[in-house]
């Protein structure tokens, strides 16, 4: 992802100039941070279109996100898939990662006093797969944290909330200090959780495996695609609680996420995954998903097409 700021900015309804989008010192949001969001990524495909992968379900999300700390959002979700559109539109994106965000509008300082409506803005930043793809081809090297994947409630855990990004921001922060690229987070009984911003999958001889949604994950929406993908092409795949000793021993283990795809994992706490290179299922898998996102299978109502015009 290129971090250079984009032209506009899409703020309560409004494109506005990326620079004019600040916030107060005194904002709610700085001091507590219950801000819902997302993270999106648009396509441009082999046609020269764009699309969205899975944008409707990213923006259900967002709202349900968004409800689960009490924010009352006020847009659609139509108007918020709108907004996502017409801010790619407006910076030119055509390969972008867009983050929508609902957060408290409110500037009181006081704890827990209901604001006034959420606000809500969007984001477009251009994408270019290069380093992705250079760390997709090697593998990373993970660091099973010390650091729990923990959540004030089941509701919370299962939103893709500010708040909870603590826990994987001091992860990642652990893993690195042990020379890793990122993190895999336990949850309190020890079980795997999930990366900092990613599932967990693990394949055992001919069977994947990933930890199920009543533990403290995120669901993500790739890994929902590669659960429906995997069955499709026939593997058997099992949606079960295992722990760091198994992960230890599995023939190959990858992380799934919107910015991350399908992100090979080689080496865990120093000791070779498999053959310490992405395996043949990572692979296979990495491949399907690439072919639903970027349009070169035929769409099962997954894509957004942003309309010419970028
Ligand atoms: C904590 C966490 N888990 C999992 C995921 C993967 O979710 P998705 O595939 O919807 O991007 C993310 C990505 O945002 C995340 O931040």
């Amino acid at each position: 992802m290129c971090m250079s700021g984009p032209a506009w900015v899409w703020l309560n309804g409004e494109l506005i100039p990326y620079d004019h989008a600040k916030l107060h010192v005194a904002s709610t949001v700085i001091h507590f941070g219950p801000t819902a969001f997302e993270g999106i990524r648009c396509y441009r495909w082999s046609c020269g279109r764009s699309a969205f992968f899975r944008l409707g379900d990213h923006i259900e999300r967002l709202l349900r996100s968004a409800r689960a700390v009490h924010l009352e959002v006020p847009f659609t979700g139509a108007e918020i898939t709108r907004a996502c559109v017409d801010t790619v539109l407006a910076n030119r994106h055509t390969d972008a990662y867009v983050r929508p965000l609902v957060f408290p509008g409110s500037d009181s300082l006081g704890f827990g006093r209901p604001g006034r409506h959420a606000e809500v803005c969007v984001l477009s930043f251009p994408w270019r797969d290069a380093p992705l793809e250079k760390s997709q081809q090697r593998g990373i090297r993970v660091h099973v944290s010390s650091v729990i994947r923990t959540s004030a409630s089941p509701t919370l855990s299962a939103s893709k909330v500010s708040a909870n990004y603590a826990a994987g921001l001091l992860a990642v922060h652990e893993a690195r200090g042990a020379g890793c690229d990122d993190a895999i987070l336990l949850d309190g009984a020890g079980a795997v959780a999930e990366g900092s911003t990613s599932n967990v999958f693990a394949v055992f001889g001919e069977d994947l495996a990933t930890p199920p949604t009543n533990l403290p994950i995120l669901a993500g929406i790739t890994r929902d695609t590669l659960l429906v993908l995997a069955r499709e092409l026939g593997i058997r795949v099992a949606e079960r609680t295992f722990g760091p000793e198994e992960l230890a021993v599995a023939d190959e283990v990858f992380l799934s996420g919107t910015t991350s795809e399908v992100m090979p994992v080689r080496e865990i706490d120093g000791r070779d995954v498999g053959a310490g290179v992405p395996g043949p299922m990572t692979r296979t898998l990495s491949g399907a998903l690439r072919g639903a996102i970027r349009g070169d299978r035929p769409s099962r109502q997954w894509s957004h097409s942003v309309p010419r015009g970028i």
